[in-house]
């Protein structure tokens, strides 16, 4: 068995980036116990900042990129599954210290796995990606903390994004109204799509602001860090939440605790990596039960792995919509 994978490799003095055809026995070098034949992977920011050799997301050469899979076990030393069984890779590692899934095989641990949720099918699935379950773990992570439709609105940054998309689908399913901010005021056809009816340009927060300013968020979810997150917080009503989990602006956070000691807000980090089995589980039976799965191909389209190198250096110039799901058979 051959599998035809993106590859990515460094030294000292120069980094690539090709599609090759990766031997069975080179695969089964990877700590696993579970071979899966992959039917989609999917683009997210993690992978277009490896492919792009952008940021430093790729921990041991050479790698496979590839955050995301869905597939079909081929076989499995764990008891857990079946061969046949289609199942879900999220994170743990993949294409940062872990060959990943740009590929027509992976070699996997079978404890990272998820089964494939009832009613989401595999391309479904990928178009939800990593960017969906983070989104699902945001919007977990607001209605925890106690805030409903009645509140005021939620403000979404990156919002044309894979994980603004996500959040946007659910918190409008869920009778929330959004405040989508982005970078592309002048085109919101997307977002009007989707269900947002106000809209701010991103720009307004992307500079230093007072530390407290105007209450206007009941909670947001931030994918941007930096002054964005430090100005959401100024802006956020007391009692508030804002979820962080994304740096597409900056990994800096220039921020006062006044909206912490003076509002009473919380600040929640979102992990998608490493959270733990149940909490996984729970997002995807959570995105199963309330994401509108006919509205999903809106903002999903289909690559190749040949296409992946260009809209790597697309999305991490900001120039992308939605989510890219990757058919590695294509
Ligand atoms: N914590 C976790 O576990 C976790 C999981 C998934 C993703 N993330 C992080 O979350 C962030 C977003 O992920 P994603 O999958 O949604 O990425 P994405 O699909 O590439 O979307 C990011 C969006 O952010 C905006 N944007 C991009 N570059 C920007 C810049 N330089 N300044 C301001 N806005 C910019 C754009 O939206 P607009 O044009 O609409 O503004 C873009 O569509 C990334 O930093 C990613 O690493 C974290």
């Amino acid at each position: 068995m051959l599998a035809k994978a993106i590859l990515l490799e460094k030294n000292q003095t120069a980094f690539s980036c090709n599609i090759q055809n990766i031997a069975e026995d080179e695969l089964l070098q990877q700590t696993g116990d579970t071979l899966l034949q992959i039917q989609y992977s999917s683009l997210n920011y993690k992978d277009a900042l490896a492919i792009t050799n952008t940021g430093p997301v790729v921990r041991q050469w050479p790698m496979i990129p590839g955050i995301d899979g869905v597939g079909t076990i081929i076989h499995s030393s764990s008891k857990q599954y079946q061969s046949g069984d289609s199942v879900i890779l999220n994170g743990w590692g993949c294409g940062e210290t872990h060959w990943g899934c740009l590929s027509q095989y992976a070699y996997l641990k079978s404890d990272w796995l998820i089964p494939l949720p009832t009613g989401i099918s595999t391309q479904q699935a990928m178009i939800i990606g990593t960017a969906g379950y983070t989104a699902a773990l945001c919007v977990q992570r607001i209605i925890e903390h106690g805030i409903t439709p009645e509140q005021g609105n939620i403000l979404i940054t990156g919002a044309t994004g894979g994980v603004g998309s996500v959040a946007i689908m659910l918190l409008t399913q869920l009778g929330y109204t959004i405040t989508a901010a982005t970078s592309k005021i002048n085109n919101t056809d997307y977002l009007q799509q989707l269900g947002v009816q106000h809209f701010i340009d991103s720009k307004t927060l992307a500079y230093a602001g007072k530390p407290l300013q105007k209450e206007q968020w009941a909670a947001a979810i931030d994918v941007l860090g930096s002054h964005s997150l430090a100005n959401i917080c100024a802006q956020t009503q007391y009692g508030g939440i804002v979820t962080a989990c994304g740096l597409a602006q900056g990994m800096d956070f220039p921020a006062t605790v006044a909206p912490f000691i003076l509002r009473g807000i919380t600040l929640a980090g979102i992990d998608s990596v490493m959270a733990a089995l149940p909490k996984r589980i729970a997002a995807w039976d959570f995105l199963a039960k309330h994401l509108n799965t006919d509205q999903l191909q809106h903002i999903g389209q289909i690559i190749s792995l040949n296409e992946c190198p260009k809209i790597a250096q697309d999305i991490i110039n900001g120039q992308t919509k939605g989510r890219f799901i990757v058919d590695v058979n294509r």
